[in-house]
């Protein structure tokens, strides 16, 4: 029997100019998409933001329901609809922000369990590790890829014979 240690690192910055530009348009971009949210049942708004490899960019945001279960995550929207639109472009970055009380909250939001898994299949997808920025007033934590987000993950590899 051994002990498998599982490290996760993560990067953090203290202000967004700390940022490059383009990861600073694309955490405005989630900040535009927050407030754009459909969230009459919980008050929480989520943005999203996904950078494509050719440099376009789709947002989305989190889309409740009266039947709860049937709405869904920022995240989700915004890479569903860029797999819907580019199927071909693969994803290379994504940030999040999320808006509680009218106000972008101080600590990073960090994607859901689903989200996460989703984000995995993306970057199975086009064999491309997804910059994951995870946006809040106080500290802005950066990760390489959203497979670190989710260790042992169930990918497509697994069900190979
Ligand atoms: N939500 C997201 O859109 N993304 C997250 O990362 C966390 C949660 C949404 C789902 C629901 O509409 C609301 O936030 C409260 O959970």
């Amino acid at each position: 029997m051994k002990t498998l240690d599982i490290i996760l690192q993560v990067v953090e910055y203290k202000s967004l100019d700390e940022l490059s530009e383009e990861e600073q348009n694309l955490v405005e971009r989630a900040i535009d998409a927050a407030q754009n949210a459909y969230a009459p049942y919980s008050g929480f708004r989520v943005g999203a933001s996904v950078l494509l490899d050719n440099g376009v960019v789709i947002i989305g945001n989190n889309q409740e329901n009266a039947a709860y279960p049937s709405g869904l995550c920022a995240e989700r929207v915004a890479l569903f609809a860029a797999g819907a639109q580019y199927p071909e472009v693969p994803v290379v970055a994504m940030a999040i922000v999320a808006i509680n009380n009218g106000q972008v909250t101080n600590s990073p939001v960090t994607p859901c369990g689903a989200c996460r898994q989703v984000m995995i299949e993306t970057e199975v997808r086009f064999e491309h590790p997804i910059k994951l920025i995870l946006y809040g007033k106080e500290n802005i934590l950066v990760v390489d890829s959203a497979r670190k987000l989710l260790p042992l993950s169930f990918t497509s590899a697994k069900l190979k014979p």
